[in-house]
């Protein structure tokens, strides 16, 4: 059987890391299952790795490739930076083509990005044959909502899952927004969630990374000179456009940092995006520049005591280091609210939602807008303090095998019927429905 996965963006390639890796653990488990066994159990997975190409960069995409010992993609579709319309435009273009020729029962789209949703469209409505025969969509990450429909990933997130088959949720919010809309409760499966897959198995490695010596917080086998309260240091991210793009709120949300960064270094992994517009705005005298370099002693390896530092893009590794030894995250990213809640780090976010409300129930995250006052209150009220976090359900490292489980029984169940019509998709919910969900509850516990 065939399933296919893409990843286009930064974002995805932790999501979906940990599905090559419960595919590979079942392919070794076959060997060894008895032929009693169902045959879609004994039955082997051929995954397709794709890459769409929206992120080309070595710094958002290569280097997370080596970072997660992602295999090299079976099929890179080359395409880059457009306007949304275009990009989406032209990743469904050439993704058509590669569907056509491939036929995978299953295609897995995670996130929500411009490729998570280019894909899915041509999914719903490619047709293999006259029978119009199309694959099974599953979408990782289903059911987030920030209920702002100006972010394109809102948009994207809610059309991807009304076009899914299989809906894989990552906290409680997601059941109860797709139930909202409709959606069947057969369709929505609660597994936790793949990002804190990667990050629970990439920690020892992440440990290893030398970036807080490259940065001069900590000196050889030393702990982190944070943990004596003299030099802590926070982590910074911003790339939303509704954040950079618009001089005015860009301008707010570093005003809103200065009292910090006159406390503490602040380290900035700066997205190509940002870059640009730090220069188009004339904003170079907020920050640092020299990349590790202290101010003070203009040496390599030196801890500097203040000031916005401004980093090229972290990879993976090197950023879940810094992440897990921060005295304060802040940040307009959706994947480090729950990386921080999982690493039980005091995260500051700075937009006016989240579509991850777990984060902010479970007490790392604080949702403090744009705003230079409310920005400099919440860091305030957040600095030194350890956030007592409940872990959320589920965020447990086990969901890849959670979702490649549930993907195998859904297609046990609708070998048959293939063809996924709307039609169909009704029948399959009268005969499944919650036999289904019962089962797979089962196989999974
Ligand atoms: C995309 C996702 C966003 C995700 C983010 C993570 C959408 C709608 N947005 O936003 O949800 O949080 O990735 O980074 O899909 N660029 C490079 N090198 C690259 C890729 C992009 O320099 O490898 C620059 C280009 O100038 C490009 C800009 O970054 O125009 C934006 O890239 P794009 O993929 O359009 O969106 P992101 O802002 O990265």
């Amino acid at each position: 059987m065939k399933i296919m996965i893409i990843v286009g963006a930064r974002p995805n390639f932790m999501k979906a890391a940990p599905l090559i890796a419960a595919i590979r653990e079942h392919n070794q488990r076959t060997v060894a299952l008895s032929p009693k066994k169902q045959p879609i159990e004994a039955e082997k997975i051929q995954g397709v790795l794709v890459h769409t190409g929206q992120h080309y960069d070595e710094a958002l995409s290569g280097s997370f490739f080596a970072d997660l010992e992602l295999p090299k993609p079976d099929v890179h579709l080359g395409v880059s930076s457009y306007s949304h319309a275009v990009q989406t435009a032209e990743i469904m273009r050439r993704f058509e083509e590669v569907l056509m020729r491939e036929r995978p029962e299953v295609v897995v789209v995670v996130g929500d990005v411009n490729s998570t949703l280019a894909c899915a469209l041509v999914a719903a409505k490619v047709s293999y044959d006259s029978d119009e025969t199309r694959p099974l969509i599953a979408h990782v990450e289903a059911g987030l909502r920030s209920f702002d429909r100006a972010m394109p990933e809102e948009v994207n997130r809610i059309v991807t899952d009304h076009l899914s088959d299989l809906l894989f949720v990552t906290e409680e919010s997601g059941i109860r927004n797709l139930k909202n809309e409709g959606i069947p409760d057969y369709k929505i499966h609660f597994v936790g969630n793949t990002m804190i897959d990667s990050l629970l198995v990439s920690q020892k490695k992440a440990d290893r990374s030398g970036i807080l010596e490259e940065l001069g917080l900590r000196n050889g086998l030393s702990k982190p000179l944070s943990a004596n309260g003299t030099r802590k240091y926070a982590l910074l991210t911003l790339h939303r456009p509704s954040n950079v793009d618009n001089r005015e709120k860009f301008l707010s949300i570093l005003e809103g940092l200065r009292e910090l960064s006159d406390s503490c270094p602040i380290f900035f992994s700066a997205h190509p995006r940002t870059r640009k517009r730090i220069t188009e705005f004339g904003f170079e005298s907020f920050f640092e520049f020299n990349n590790g370099e202290s101010e003070a002693s203009g040496s390599k390896g030196a801890s500097p005591q203040k000031g916005i530092h401004i980093l090229e893009p972290l990879g993976y590794l090197d950023c879940l280091c810094l992440m897990k030894h921060a005295a304060l995250v802040v940040t307009d990213s959706g994947g480090i609210q729950e990386e921080t809640t999982c690493l039980r780090v005091p995260c500051i976010t700075v937009r006016e939602n989240t579509e991850r409300p777990i984060t902010v129930s479970s007490g790392t995250n604080t949702i403090a807008g744009t705003q230079t006052e409310r920005i400099r209150n919440a860091i305030k009220a957040q600095t030194n303090k350890v956030p007592s976090a409940r872990a959320p359900e589920k965020w447990d490292g086990r969901a890849g095998t959670r979702i490649v489980e549930a993907i195998l029984l859904d297609l046990h169940r609708s070998r048959s019927t293939m063809r996924c019509s709307s039609e169909d998709t009704s029948r399959r919910a009268d005969s499944v429905g919650d036999t289904l969900v019962g089962e797979y509850q089962r196989a999974i516990e």
